[in-house]
């Protein structure tokens, strides 16, 4: 029966098969030699469920990172934010003096990546969450007094003024800011006051975002 067994685990027609039929076959050692096997194929098994498992894992991390990497590339689309503009598209002249403060409207775009400055009416807006750098130059005449502020939805963030100064006068000023989407960022002539700008763009409004949050 053991024999038969045997026979039946073996190949059909193998050589052991011819051996084991023989008179002369040590059966002990066929059976180590069986257990031997046994003991690899379990071994086999062992690594090949451990293969299969880490084949498994190493494909959720590449589908991980692939969906980490689409969703980065959605959101760095349109996060390309930078713009610079000169108050007078051409000519020379003072803006102001005004009875109320006046937005001012920087006409001359350099450059407006994004287009979310709006030379129509001189207001940037956000269009996405991060942090911003502004900055704004202004040059006024003797004898004149300017006075810019940048605001924010109608703050006033920061400012620069030049009381009557001797020939002409320059004053800047610049702040790095966190917006929300929809945030407005635009400058103001405080009233009764001027600016002064010709070809050489003295008075500009310029801004880009830093990075997106
Ligand atoms: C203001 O800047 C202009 C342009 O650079 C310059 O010609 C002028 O001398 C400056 N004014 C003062 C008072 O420094």
């Amino acid at each position: 029966m053991a024999v038969l067994l045997l026979v039946l685990l073996l190949c059909a027609g193998s050589s052991i098969a011819q051996d084991v039929l023989s008179p002369t076959v040590n059966i002990i050692a066929e059976f180590k030699k069986l257990n031997h096997m046994d003991r690899r194929i379990q071994k086999l098994e062992e690594t090949l469920t451990k293969v299969l498992s880490e084949n498994e894992a190493l494909k959720t991390l590449v589908q991980d990172s692939q969906n980490k990497l689409e969703s980065l590339q959605k959101e760095n689309e349109g996060k390309k934010v930078a713009f610079s503009a000169g108050l007078l598209a051409s000519g020379t002249g003072q803006t102001g003096p005004f009875s109320d403060s006046k937005t001012l409207e920087y006409k001359k775009v350099f450059s407006n990546v994004g287009n979310a400055y709006d030379s129509n009416t001189g207001i940037f807006t956000a269009p996405v969450k991060g942090v911003y750098y502004f900055r704004f130059y202004g040059h006024c005449h003797g004898g004149t007094t300017m006075a810019i502020s940048l605001l924010k939805n109608s703050q006033t963030q920061c400012s620069l003024h030049d009381w009557k100064p001797a020939s002409n006068g320059n004053a800047s000023n610049g702040v790095v800011l966190t917006l929300e989407i929809g945030d407005q960022i635009y400058t103001q002539l405080w009233r009764n006051t001027w600016v002064y700008d010709d070809p050489a763009s003295y008075t500009s409004f310029s801004g880009f975002l830093i990075f997106p949050l």
